[in-house]
Formats: structure tokens, C-alpha cells, sequence
């Protein structure tokens, strides 16, 4: 199986278009910590031809331009894609907005789960996928799809929220339920977890994850107020549905006691000191985790 990092910034990317704090700074001075970054979503095949695309963001056209993986095959049909499938975690605008860069009447099935599914069918614009080559087709929660020919898939709830762009009043922000989900995918040998959103991790969360050749985990905020600190915004991580990834609240010590062969942090803010080096990254990396970027590509 291979799974291929199409863009491993959260929500922004790296740099963020209004954004003059460090990380973004970095770009408008002409000295970029890092290669850009775009925004969340990651593609995994089984045989490398046909792709399960997972999260559509709003760099979907400049990702599938920087991936030949994604490139239409030239000398045989005049309109195609490897994208065969797409499958959404949440309905989050990272994750759903590059639908809309997929509307040029290609075959391909639309998988999520009925609520997430439902947040699609309450915006009106995205019936710019035409529902006559676009099949949505809703998934249940703990139950085990053959997606794409050799590679299946099971859905499973994880704490987070409802999109942003749908909060109202008080937001309960470790919601349980079908609008935040974490994926198992597996070739029958490697088995991956997904994870780009997340709240908390409990034992019933290690268990299912115990053992995998991959973990994919959201890694949005390295500390849960790094957004107030660095002057940018009044949300912490917490009221976001992400847990940060430093401290005993943590995702590094959330997941150190369980094994798993590669463990890699994915959907990083702009804000997020991962992205230099520094005492961040080197405390990341001594536990064991690797630092996504674009175009990382795992073969499991
Ligand atoms: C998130 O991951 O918290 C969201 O992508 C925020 C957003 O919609 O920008
Ligand atoms: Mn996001």
C-alpha cells in the first residue's frame, strides 16, 4: 500500500495569505523556513494506479499538479483521473472546499458518512458535481468497505466537532458521533490510521490503533494556547476539536505507550513550531515522530 502526503497543513496552509506571524513571516521576507505547505488531505492506493483521495482541499488543483501519482494518464482517453474514489473525515472547509475543483463531469464515487454527507447536500453549490457521474455513497460507522479494488476501509468515530462554518451558540467540541471520523485502511497486510482531527485519546482509540504499520495523526497545535501567544487568534486548540501535541494532555504522551511502526503528524497549523527546526521538532522527533510535509510518500 502506498499513502501519499498531498498536503499536510491544517486549515491556512503554510504560509497563511494573511498571516504575518513567524512561521508565515518567513515567505513574505524571503527567507521560507520550510517548502510551502498546502492544506490537509492524503491519497492512498493498493495496486499505485487507482487512488482513494482523502479530504478534498481548496489546493486540490495545485496538489494533483505537483503529484504525477494524481496526473491524468496521457496516450489512451482523452478525460481521466487516477482519483477513483474520495472519502471526507469531517466537513470541514480544508477538507471539502477542493470538491469543488472536481466538477468537470469525471466519474468517481463521493464517500462519507450520512451526516457528513448531509453538510454536502445542505450547500446547494456542491451540485456542481454533477449527481448523475458523482455517486455519494454513505458509509457506516464500524463497518469494514472494499473502496477501491485490494483496499478497504472502516470508519470510526473520534471526539471533535461540527464544521466551523455550521457552529451555533454553545459547540461542544468532543462531540462523539459521525461528523468527526478517524479511518483504518488497510491492503489486507499494512494496516494505516488516519486521523487528522481529534480532541482526546482513550484506551478504546489506542486499542483499535494497537500494531499498525502507520499512524497519521492530527498534529494542528504543538501547545493548546499557541494561537493567543503568538497574537493571532483567541481560539485555543482545545475549543478547535484538535489536541495539541506537547504536554501530559498530549498527543506524544497520548500515544507513547502503544505500538505502531511509524507515527507521523499531519494537518499542522501555520503557527505550529514543528515546522522549524528547534526544541519543538527535536522533542517530536526523540519520541519518535515524523514531521508530514507535502509529497511524503509512505510504502507499507
Ligand atoms: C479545523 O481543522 O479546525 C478547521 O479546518 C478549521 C477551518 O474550517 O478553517
Ligand atoms: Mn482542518
Amino acid at each position: 500500500m502506498k499513502a501519499l502526503v498531498v498536503g499536510a497543513a491544517a486549515g491556512g496552509g503554510l504560509p497563511q495569505w494573511n498571516c504575518a506571524a513567524p512561521n508565515s513571516a518567513s515567505y513574505w521576507q524571503g527567507a521560507p523556513i520550510h517548502p510551502p505547505q498546502t492544506q490537509s488531505s492524503l491519497a492512498v492506493s493498493a495496486n499505485g494506479e487507482d487512488w482513494l483521495l482523502i479530504n478534498a482541499s481548496p489546493d486540490l488543483r495545485s496538489q494533483i499538479i505537483a503529484r504525477p501519482q494524481l496526473h491524468p494518464r496521457t496516450g489512451g482517453a482523452l478525460r481521466n483521473s487516477p482519483i477513483a474514489a474520495v472519502l471526507l473525515t469531517n466537513g470541514d472547509l480544508d477538507h471539502i472546499a477542493g470538491l469543488l475543483t472536481l466538477r468537470e463531469k469525471e466519474p468517481f464515487t463521493l464517500f462519507a458518512t450520512e451526516s457528513i454527507l448531509g453538510v454536502l447536500a445542505a450547500n446547494p453549490v456542491f451540485d456542481a458535481l454533477d449527481p448523475a457521474v458523482v455517486t455519494r455513497s454513505p458509509l457506516h460507522l464500524g463497518t469494514r468497505y472494499e473502496l477501491l479494488p485490494g483496499l478497504s476501509v472502516t470508519l470510526y468515530a473520534v471526539p471533535g466537532k461540527v464544521p466551523l462554518f455550521m457552529e451555533k451558540g454553545e459547540v461542544v467540541t468532543d462531540l462523539v458521533g459521525e461528523q468527526t471520523v478517524g479511518l483504518a485502511i488497510s491492503d489486507g497486510r499494512a494496516t494505516l490510521h488516519y486521523i487528522p482531527g481529534c480532541a482526546s485519546v482513550d484506551d478504546t482509540l489506542r486499542a483499535r490503533v494497537e500494531g499498525a504499520e502507520a499512524l497519521l495523526f492530527d498534529g494542528t497545535l504543538f501547545t493548546d494556547d499557541e494561537m493567543q501567544r503568538a497574537g493571532v487568534g483567541t481560539k485555543t486548540g482545545k475549543r478547535m476539536g484538535h489536541m495539541s501535541v506537547s504536554g501530559p494532555d498530549g498527543s506524544i504522551a497520548a500515544w507513547a505507550g502503544t505500538p505502531v511502526t511509524r507515527r507521523v503528524f499531519v494537518h499542522l497549523n501555520n503557527t505550529n513550531p514543528l515546522w522549524r527546526d528547534g526544541p519543538e521538532r527535536a522533542e517530536a522527533e526523540a519520541a519518535g515522530w515524523e514531521i508530514g510535509h507535502d509529497g511524503m510518500e509512505l510504502t507499507l
